[in-house]
């Protein structure tokens, strides 16, 4: 047993943060593969409610060890407010282990992505602000800071101006702004070393050995598949591979020690930021989404664009992941809707199209075809089984199951740890 991997089968914000603490009890090690202080993971859990940005959701588990691994980017400055937060709350986070070869998300990565949104103008992509892009870019242009380097002053200087060199010219001759100093960027580094070391670890190392031992480790992906660099709507992306392939560079762990890869699906659909979206609605439904799933992001505040199902994208999440199951989440949000519009497939230039068409043209001009499924009214939050769910709700997952290549192992009923329906169980 058992390498698992969850990731989001849209563009993000599908609940992964709730499924994975909802595992959380019976997992040793959850494991971020990707991504940094971009995501946002809302977790309920009793009364309380925590927000999560680059930490994974089984910190608030006590028995899983938490892992950033190698494919993440840190940015020391959030790591430490974030867990300070959580150790105000009373969580311990005394277990954390963090990989050496994490790249650091520096002050002057977070400046360049912000000036380079404002310079794109109108063809912005709508970043989060928070040095994503920047770091990833060093990260492979190889003038990219690691936290292993925090622990060799000469070293990390050399690795700053070196990053620094063309940035400044960029920063000064076309962004007209001020060029940054190496040395004033090389002392605030050097102010996280200290902290950050207790938690610094070859963590392909561990995560190996604990698979070797038959532990289970979770590896829970940011954003979402349609946001992967490779598989998603290229450019308005982000810059990393949230698809399940990325738990494997992400955390030095091969792809035969994988059993299940599982997809976090919003009954309906939401976006942030630019970028093509087919079932994107501008009317009074779309206004009900937000509202009663409270569709706002965790991370920025921007309201979330929202719309209906959308069965090409699950269709292609399936096949780009090969996602083994489902966790179909806030289902309790379309509760109320007579008819609720399902996108079976696209219309693109007069022509029905099935499968997501790999052409960037192609897929900002796709007009979404729709099925319409009937809704049920009664409220569902406390359903405990599937044959609690009213029978046009139970009609409702069936068919996007049918339509989604994978089965519906799991539906959300309520941001609570507890309001889950379970129907086949992940770690057997
Ligand atoms: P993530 O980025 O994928 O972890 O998702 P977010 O936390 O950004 O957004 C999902 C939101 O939906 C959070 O506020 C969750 O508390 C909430 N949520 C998760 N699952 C359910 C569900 O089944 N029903 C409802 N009503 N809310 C849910
Ligand atoms: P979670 O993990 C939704 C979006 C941004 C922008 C694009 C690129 O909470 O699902 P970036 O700052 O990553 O360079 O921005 O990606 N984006 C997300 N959208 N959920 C997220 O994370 C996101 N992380 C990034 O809005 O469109
Ligand atoms: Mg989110």
């Amino acid at each position: 047993m058992p390498a698992l991997v969850l990731l989001g089968a849209q563009w993000g914000d599908e609940g992964k943060g709730k499924a994975t603490d909802l595992l959380g009890g019976s997992v040793d090690y959850v494991v971020r593969y990707q991504g940094g202080n971009n995501a946002g993971h809302t977790v309920v859990v009793g009364d309380q409610k925590y927000a999560l940005h680059l930490l994974p959701s089984g910190i608030l588990t006590p028995e899983c060890t938490p892992v950033i691994g190698n494919g993440v980017v840190v940015d020391p400055s959030v790591l430490f407010s974030e867990l300070n937060g959580l150790n105000e709350r009373g969580v311990d986070t005394s277990k954390l282990l963090i990989s050496g070869n994490a790249h650091l998300i520096t002050s002057y990565n977070v400046t360049v992505d912000k000036v380079t949104e404002r310079f794109l103008g109108k063809r912005k992509i709508g970043t989060t602000g928070r040095g994503i892009g920047p770091t990833y870019a060093d990260k492979i242009n190889r003038v990219g800071i690691r936290i292993q380097d925090l622990y060799d002053e000469s070293i990390l200087t050399q690795k700053v101006e070196a990053a620094l060199e063309v940035k400044n010219q960029l920063l000064t001759k076309l962004y007209n702004r001020r060029a940054i100093e190496a040395g004033q960027v090389v002392e605030e580094l050097l102010s996280y070393a200290d902290r950050l070391k207790p938690y610094v670890a070859d963590t392909v190392l561990v995560l190996n050995q604990a698979l070797e031992q038959n532990k289970v480790v979770l590896f829970e992906g940011g954003q979402g598949t349609l946001l992967d660099i490779d598989h998603g709507t290229y450019p308005f992306v982000t810059s990393s591979n949230p698809t399940a392939g990325g738990a494997c560079t992400g955390a030095g762990v091969g792809p035969t020690k994988i059993s299940r890869v599982i997809g976090i699906l919003k009954a309906y659909t939401t976006r942030v930021g630019s970028g093509p979206f087919p079932t994107e609605l501008f009317d009074a439904d779309g206004d009900a989404l937000r509202r009663i799933g409270g569709e706002r992001g965790v991370t920025t505040g921007r309201d979330r664009r929202c719309g209906w199902f959308d069965a090409v994208i699950a269709r292609y999440a399936t096949r780009v992941n090969g996602l083994t199951d489902f966790f179909l989440t806030k289902l309790d949000v379309l509760t109320g809707w007579e008819e609720i519009p399902v996108c079976v497939a696209y219309e693109i230039d007069g022509k029905r199209v099935e499968e997501l068409p790999y052409s960037q043209t192609d897929f900002h001009h796709a007009k979404p075809i729709y099925e319409t499924l009937p809704g049920w009214s009664e409220g569902i939050t406390k359903a405990k089984t599937f044959e609690d769910l009213p029978k046009n709700a139970q009609a409702y997952v069936k068919a996007l199951e049918d339509m989604s290549g994978a089965p519906i192992s799991a539906i959300g009923v309520g941001p609570g740890r507890d309001e889950t329906i379970e129907i086949n169980s992940f770690l057997s």
